[in-house]
């Protein structure tokens, strides 16, 4: 069978950083090519040559054996190459069906665009997908999953030979990552080839027929896990070049104290009341589906939103928090999901990101030299091994997971009291994973109180005192001890007992 693409002894250098050493590859039809690496290693500087964003310094690319030295987006779209990147390419204001066709609007004959068409070439994609989305909403209303299909949907609407799938399931949760792992085999059976990135190594095993290996640029290996199954332990040992232990907290160290106590808190008028406590070292897991509000709770108790009814309390002291602003000034820090939208200064250098909202520190920071604070931020760089030439490089340069790494820096330095993780490792590759979790467990350890919300269950439940678990804008299970287990935690977010569930999929 020929190959759709063969790409030979791909070198590409940045300002200060080596990103692709000499990286061959190649992709046959139907087949899944999953692509993995630590945070930094040139995944996506790899795809966005092949995708024709980036001009490669050496090298080939051959596509249906014609032979280019480098690609334009152009002329990799009318080579059958799609791509879907980590960075969300979306326009929020218009509806899905105008998303999937923007800039390639459907007209009549007047050059007056046909929405009817266009509405019923999109339904039309969208259920040869088996997927269910409503094509006229607008965008910004549809959860992050659905973001992701529309994406998908729009490059699927192009009828590609090849589809780059750029850590596609990233902030997903169980069910939405399966109809996406799901969607990707069903194209793939259509003879699509695809290129499949992710951190999450379970998903790519699961799909790939092939897996190449890449470290700081290099090829490590390309393994035919067809033929050779390849396992989770090879793969990260590769992906570091040495092996990696995972973190595994000791328990048993948090306080009586309570630090902060949450009474009937409404994130919106017609939200049902949240109330919690959350005591001195303890780290407190949040579960729950994405959507199920539990990021919506935190948003407000931390001032991004308005909250509409409800108490906080903290260290027995009523306050009252309308803004980012106040919650810093309580000691609250709060490291959100969204690191594009809400997280980075993305033209800002490292420092000035891992520096920002120290905003007290800042004023003292008039007394505090500044080498003091590029010692702090460069004891995090190595400690959370930050890839990045210097401290003075544009954080929009860095790699997804070493954006995610300085926003985890930030909260670090500011010396918070109750520390809010959201997700703290989408996108973050499973050293750099274990090496978080640490920092977490440490931050405990010295009497930092820790809400972390998170989609991983083994992230919860290797680091959490209790856990509980969200639905529908709510608190409905807390679980502790013995209970705390993937089992209680996958009923009680989806709102079924274990005995229902067994019935439900047979
Ligand atoms: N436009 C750019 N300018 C300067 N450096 C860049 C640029 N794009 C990428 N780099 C650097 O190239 C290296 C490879 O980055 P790349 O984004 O390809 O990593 P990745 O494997 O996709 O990582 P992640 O898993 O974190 O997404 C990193 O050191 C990154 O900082
Ligand atoms: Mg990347």
């Amino acid at each position: 069978m020929q190959a759709l693409i063969e790409a030979r002894h791909i070198v590409k250098s940045f300002p200060g950083v080596q990103a692709l050493k000499g990286v061959s590859f190649d992709l046959y039809p139907g087949e899944i090519h999953g692509l993995v690496g630590e945070n930094g290693a040139g995944k996506s500087t790899f795809i966005k040559i092949l995708s024709g964003f980036l001009r490669p310094d050496g090298g080939e690319i051959l596509v249906h054996d014609q032979k280019f030295h480098y690609l334009t987006p152009h002329l990799a779209q009318s080579l059958g190459i799609q791509t879907i990147y980590q960075e969300n390419i979306l326009v929020p204001q218009i509806s899905v069906a105008e998303n999937i066709f923007v800039g390639r609007e459907i007209t009549s004959s007047f050059g007056i665009v046909n929405h009817r068409e266009m509405l019923s070439r999109a339904r039309q994609i969208i259920e040869s997908l088996g997927v269910n989305l409503p094509v006229g909403e607008r965008v910004e209303n549809l959860s992050v999953a659905e973001q992701q299909l529309v994406k998908i949907a729009r490059a699927i609407a192009f009828e590609p030979k090849v589809l780059i799938l750029d850590e596609p399931t990233a902030m997903f949760n169980v069910n939405e990552t399966r109809m996406v792992l799901d969607l990707v085999k069903n194209l793939a059976q259509r003879g699509i080839g695809i290129i499949y990135i992710s951190h999450r190594l379970e998903e790519v095993l699961e799909v790939a027929s092939r897996i190449t290996v890449l470290r700081d640029g290099y090829r490590v290996t390309c393994h035919n896990h067809k033929e050779e199954k390849v396992d989770l332990a090879a793969l990260t040992r590769e992906m570091a070049g040495r092996s990696v232990n995972l973190f595994q907290r000791e328990r048993g160290f948090s306080s009586k104290e309570v630090v902060l106590e949450v009474k009937n808190l409404r994130y919106s008028p017609s939200s049902p009341p949240v109330s919690f406590m959350l005591r001195r070292g303890e780290i407190l897991g949040i579960a729950g589906l994405v959507g199920s509000g539990r990021t919506e709770i935190f948003k407000a108790l931390f001032g991004f939103t308005r909250s509409h009814g409800g108490e906080i309390w903290i260290r027995g002291q009523k306050v009252v928090i309308h803004s980012p602003q106040d919650a810093i000034r309580y000691g609250i820090g709060y490291i959100t999901e969204d690191r594009q939208r809400t997280g980075l200064a993305l033209g800002l250098s490292v420092t000035k990101n891992a520096t920002i909202p120290s905003l007290d520190d800042h004023f003292r920071g008039l007394l505090i030299p500044l080498r003091d604070e590029r010692k702090r931020v460069e004891e995090y760089v190595k400690n959370l091994d930050i890839k990045t030439p210097s401290l003075e490089q544009e954080v929009r340069f860095l790699s997804g997971g070493n954006q995610q790494k300085v926003i985890l820096a930030r909260w670090l330095l500011k010396n918070a009291e109750i520390i809010v993780f959201d997700e703290p490792t989408i996108g973050i590759d499973v050293n750099a994973k274990s090496e978080i979790h640490r920092l977490i467990a440490d931050l405990a350890q010295r009497g930092k109180s820790i809400i972390l919300i998170s989609s991983e269950n083994p992230e919860l439940l290797a680091l959490c005192d209790r856990i509980l678990v969200v639905r529908h804008g709510t608190i409905v299970r807390e679980l502790t001890g013995e209970a705390m287990n993937e089992e209680n935690i996958i009923s009680s977010a989806f709102g079924v007992t274990a005995g229902e569930r067994v019935r439900q999929s047979s």
